[in-house]
């Protein structure tokens, strides 16, 4: 039932208001027009309280909007991560398994999430999305030098010769100069955990193979100062906090320097 005090919501604007349906918009809901419809059909609610006029000014800051059901806070951008699974690939239009995108739900794709970073379709973890791209060029930007940290299973044996080899940097195909590991250690006869502060093409498996080993399975664990929560099962996502976010900008700031 549409509650009569909808037009109470005037009375919570300050300096920056929005019309609803522009926030709904904003949100990834859907185009002015699917917005308005929303609102009108009574599917939305804000701050629990439904609202059928979509043209009414509300202040997006710290909203809580309630669309078909589903409670979803205001966010001015989107930060979220994935704990990826195998058989996935970070891309729209994927050519032999399922998109990573296919993992969000619908409003983030409108909005326009992009992926960070990409991870092959058989390496599983951590994975972050966003819609700032000041973000997303400061999380990929080698000169940030945001470590990326790998746990890497290999077919042959560990070598002291082989960690030597990936701590001081192994040449790869392409690529004009040998790449090293920022850290590289072992974890037990098998595996290692390697942090790369670039993000080429392939580059655990290629730097793994230029040692002559070969990676059987691979897993990112973090990213910068930021660790996949073990609460997070595989083909789970999340918003990213306030703390997340900074634990994040902690990586390139510390690495700035
Ligand atoms: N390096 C790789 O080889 N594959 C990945 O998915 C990520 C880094």
């Amino acid at each position: 039932m549409i509650q009569p005090d909808c037009a109470s919501f005037k009375t919570m604007v300050k300096s920056v208001s929005m019309k609803l349906s522009r926030v709904l918009r904003s949100q990834g809901f859907g185009s002015r027009k699917v917005c308005e419809a929303r609102v009108r059909a009574g599917a939305v609610e804000v701050n629990g309280v439904v609202c059928d006029d979509p043209e009414i000014e509300v202040d997006p800051v710290g909203l809580e909007l309630t669309v078909d059901g589903v409670v979803w806070a205001y966010r001015e951008k989107a930060y979220v991560l994935v704990h990826k699974p195998v058989g996935y690939e970070c891309s729209h239009h994927p050519s032999h398994h399922r998109s990573v995108f296919s993992l969000l739900p619908p409003p983030l794709l409108q909005r326009g999430v992009q992926c960070i970073g990409r991870l092959d379709q058989d390496t599983t973890g951590l994975l972050l999305f966003s819609d700032d791209g000041q973000f997303i060029h400061r999380m990929i930007s080698p000169k940030k030098g945001v470590a990326k940290v790998y746990r890497a299973t290999c077919a042959d044996p560990l070598s002291d010769a082989m960690l030597d080899a990936l701590r001081s940097g192994v040449l790869l195909n392409d690529e004009p100069a040998p790449i090293a590991a920022l850290a590289c250690e072992a974890i037990d006869t098998h595996t290692l955990r390697l942090s790369l502060a670039e993000g080429k093409y392939h580059q655990v498996k290629r730097m793994i193979a230029a040692t002559g080993n070969r990676v059987v399975s691979l897993h990112r664990e973090a990213i910068g100062h930021y660790d996949l929560p073990a609460s997070l099962a595989p083909g789970e996502w999340r918003w990213l906090d306030d703390d997340d976010l900074n634990r994040l900008e902690q990586s390139w700031q510390s690495t700035m320097s």
